[in-house]
Order: structure tokens, then C-alpha cells, then sequence
């Protein structure tokens, strides 16, 4: 595996690679890589002739308050883990190189990124929009990869690879989950013991839920169950909520013909956890 920092040398593996004819897979990530990142490794593997994997912690995703600065970082384990999984090319772009001065571009999704993760993160899809876009340009992709541990924003890459006609084929990997359910996630590395204990309450929360909208329970009763299930654990939510899978928008009654997604985000001691599932 080669790992490149500087753009010339990425475009050189690129364009051989795109000479002979091969298919390039992008996995990005921000490192700290676990299971979930390395199903996107796996299913970039089987889809394309050459994986490149991104690790690059974005400033412009975080808030002020957000936890930019003890996002953990675990470059040579992360390093090893990919190149034991066949990948071809690791790029770790330095942030100027990303971002240079002068930078001005903006890339915002209206809609999809407004509501839930968007209203309370405010400028965060930006950011993940604006990067996904960098690092098309940059590794210029025929297929990339992302999760669904983090749906909105899988919706927010769909929509804005559409609307501006990116030639690349977006896929997406189901969520990868604890023996207990719990979601993979970089930051259940915050979670003390004890907070790792209660926060299987959070998938069980949803699925209860799913299952009371699925079965014909009212939509709002369902939502407010979960809530205080989530509660009783000790949790503080930002939003548990019904939505119409692609566009977001918030649904209050189940309806078998219309893909939904029922998604939590929620606070155990200083370690804020998202989640979501399929309806039905
Ligand atoms: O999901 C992530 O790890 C990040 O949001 C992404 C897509 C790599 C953009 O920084």
C-alpha cells in the first residue's frame, strides 16, 4: 500500500491505474478506523480493480464546541489495518493542502441537510459536502462508499453527487454493529464503561419503535416510548424521529410503500451517539 500526502503523486497512481483500464474505488473516512470502516474496505474491494481509502480529520464538519481536537487519531494502526486489507493507496491530504489559503467554495445541500443532524450542527453537512467534493475531484473515483451508521448524510453525498452531476456511483454499507447492537462508531471510544453499558439502550430504543410503526402503532406514541426509554437510560436527545429516507423530511404516518428511516441522536455523558433504521 502506498500512503501519498501530496496530490501530484496521487494523480500519477490515478492516471496509471486509469490507463490500464482499471475501476478505482474511495472509501473516505477520518480515521480511527473499526469493523464499520472496514466493511467499506471490503465491499470497495469486491466492486472495484483498486481501492484508495481517504483519512482526513475535516476542520470544517466540526462545530466551535465539537470535538475537533480529541478526535482520536490513530495513523500507524490505521495504516496497518488497511494495508492488511489489500487497499492500494492510502490519502492523507495535510489540511492546507485541503483547505489552502485563499480557499472560498462552499459546497451547501438545502433540505436534506437542514433538518435533524443539520439543525443541530449547524454547517456541519457543509462541511461534509464540501469535502466529499475536494476528495472526488482529487482521487476522482468511479465508485465511493460510505455508511449507513450515518444516513442524512449518505442522503446529503446522494443528493449533491445528482445535482451536480459527479460522475461517480455512490454505494452504501449497512450499518455495522457490537454483539449487543450497538453501532459501530470512532466515538463510542469516549464512552466510560458505564456509559458503554447503558448506550445499548439506544438501538433497542429504535428497534422497539420500528416495530410499533411497522405493526400499525401511531407514528407520534411510538417516537415518545423511545424517547423515554432513551431517558430512563440517561440519556439527553437531540431528536428521535420518523423520515422519509431520501429527502429527510419528517413522516407521521407509516406507509409500506415509501422507504423510511426512523433516526435517534443522543447524549450519554459528553459522548453524543447517532443512530438509525430501516421502516420497515
Ligand atoms: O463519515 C465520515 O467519516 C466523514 O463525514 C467523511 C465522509 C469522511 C467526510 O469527512
Amino acid at each position: 500500500m502506498q500512503t501519498v500526502r501530496q496530490l501530484e503523486a496521487l494523480r500519477e497512481a490515478v492516471a496509471a491505474w486509469r490507463q490500464a483500464g482499471e475501476r478505482i474505488a474511495l472509501v473516505p473516512t477520518m480515521g480511527a478506523l473499526h469493523d464499520g470502516h472496514m466493511a467499506l474496505v471490503d465491499a470497495a474491494r469486491r466492486a472495484a480493480n483498486r481501492v484508495v481509502v481517504s483519512i482526513f480529520v475535516n476542520p470544517k464538519q466540526f462545530g466551535p464546541n465539537e470535538d475537533l481536537a480529541k478526535y482520536p487519531r490513530k495513523e500507524a494502526a490505521d495504516s496497518r489495518m488497511l494495508s492488511g486489507a489489500g487497499v492500494d493507496l492510502l490519502w492523507m491530504p495535510p489540511v492546507e493542502l485541503v483547505y489552502p489559503e485563499g480557499f472560498a467554495t462552499n459546497v451547501s445541500v438545502s433540505g436534506v441537510s437542514e433538518v435533524l443532524e443539520g439543525a443541530h450542527r449547524p454547517g456541519h453537512f457543509d462541511g461534509v459536502a464540501t469535502v466529499v467534493a475536494k476528495l472526488f475531484g482529487q482521487v476522482q473515483p468511479d465508485i465511493a462508499f460510505f455508511g449507513e451508521k450515518d444516513w442524512q448524510q449518505l442522503a446529503v453525498i446522494r443528493r449533491m453527487t445528482m445535482d451536480l452531476d459527479l460522475p461517480v456511483e455512490i454505494q452504501s454499507v449497512l450499518t455495522q454493529r457490537d454483539d449487543d447492537g450497538l453501532a459501530l462508531s470512532s466515538r463510542n471510544a469516549y464512552l466510560m464503561p458505564e456509559e458503554r453499558a447503558k448506550a445499548v439502550a439506544l438501538p433497542r430504543a429504535l428497534g422497539a419503535a420500528g416495530k410499533a410503526i411497522v405493526e400499525g402503532g401511531d407514528v407520534e406514541a411510538a417516537l415518545a416510548q423511545a424517547r423515554e426509554t432513551l431517558a430512563a437510560a440517561g440519556f439527553e436527545i437531540d431528536y428521535v424521529a420518523l423520515a422519509d429516507a431520501a429527502t429527510l423530511a419528517p413522516v407521521t404516518a407509516y406507509s409500506a410503500d415509501r422507504p423510511l428511516r426512523l433516526l435517534a441522536a443522543a447524549r450519554i455523558g459528553t459522548t453524543r451517539l447517532i443512530d438509525n433504521i430501516a421502516i420497515p
